[in-house]
């Protein structure tokens, strides 16, 4: 551990309370002049540290920043949260640096963070509305043992723990628009972008971003009618880390069960937190639409479409608008 991690972990400890310089430098064995500069750059981090010549040091706020070692902090995964967080104030996208890092034999649980995207894509070439420390943008590297044609299967993973993670943290009634919007009284809180390499017949790598709007108050003309935050659906302030935090739990729980014992259970769920069932649609795929009532979501996550006259079609990718 660093001598700074060292430092905030010290500090952290004696939250509410000063602590001298100069037991900060007995403590850790480095000069004073050593503990000021650390104190420097955890300020620079966003963390409130006041000073007193008199008194020391007292660490007042933690940073709302996600740092690896807040997100970290008290997390009890195996794996998802312990290989590197590649972390970013500011990146073009989160999910083409986890493609390139992934590229390089990054390892499976790699995850890039980033306070703020300024090419944030979306799913069909959209962008990703990303301001600073607005939401959460996240790209999470996977390697899973399953055929290319499985893995809208993880998106839909991956819809089931965004869910899974604002049922347990916020009072959000959320419901998940096939395959992969999260929704909250029909506005468009969080997206799922994955992308994947693959090789002959095998998956290389998966990467799986989200995009969440924690605390975005304004959305751009384009999007203000369809989006949400979590601020605007519940007037609070909620801490990123902890949502990031709460997600790579359900990850590493639902990845579990996807790889040890299938499908099945995750897709259930997710039929569970839905409410598109019986809902008439417009799919569209590959420019062709399609009109008629979702008929169900098959155990491979396929939608099946009714049209008018009764025929069923499989959609297995598109867009999908409720009328
Ligand atoms: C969608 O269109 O609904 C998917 C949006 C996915 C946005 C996230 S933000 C983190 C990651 N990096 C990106 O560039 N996109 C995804």
């Amino acid at each position: 551990m660093s001598t700074k991690d060292q430092l905030l972990l010290y500090l952290k400890e004696k939250k509410g309370n000063w602590v001298s310089g100069e037991a900060l430098s007995t403590q850790l064995a480095v000069s004073r002049t050593a503990i000021w500069k650390h104190i420097c750059k955890l300020r620079e981090e966003g963390y409130g540290i006041e000073s007193s010549s008199k008194k020391g040091y007292l660490l007042r706020t933690i940073s709302d920043l996600l740092l690896p070692n807040e997100i970290r902090e008290g997390l009890d995964t195996n794996v998802f949260g312990w290989k590197d967080i590649v972390y970013y104030s500011k990146i073009s996208s989160t999910n083409t640096k986890a493609k390139e890092l992934a590229a390089g034999d990054a390892p499976e649980g790699t995850l890039v963070v980033a306070e703020q995207q300024v090419k944030g894509r979306g799913r069909k070439g959209r962008t990703w509305f990303s301001p600073s420390q607005g939401g959460i943008y996240i790209s999470l590297i996977l390697k899973p043992p399953i055929s290319p044609g499985e893995a809208p299967k993880i998106t839909m993973l991956t819809g089931v723990v965004v869910a899974e993670t604002l049922l347990k943290l916020t009072p959000c009634k959320i419901n998940i628009k096939w395959p992969n919007d999260i929704l909250v009284n029909g506005k468009k809180l969080a997206g799922i972008l994955t992308e994947m390499s693959t090789e002959m017949d095998a998956i290389d790598y998966i990467v799986v971003g989200l995009g969440m709007n924690v605390s975005t108050l304004g959305f751009p003309d384009d999007i203000k009618d369809k989006a949400t935050s979590i601020l605007i659906e519940t007037g609070k302030y909620f801490p990123r880390v902890t949502f990031i935090r709460e997600y790579l739990r359900w990850y590493e729980k639902y990845y579990e069960i996807f790889k040890n014992i299938g499908f099945e259970p995750v897709i259930q769920r997710w039929k569970e937190l839905t409410n598109i069932i019986g809902q008439m649609v417009i799919a569209e795929v590959a420019g062709k639409k399609y009109i008629g009532e979702v008929h169900d979501i098959d155990n491979d996550g396929i939608l099946i479409l009714k049209d008018e006259s009764e025929k069923l079609h499989r959609i297995f990718s598109g867009d999908v608008t409720l009328i």
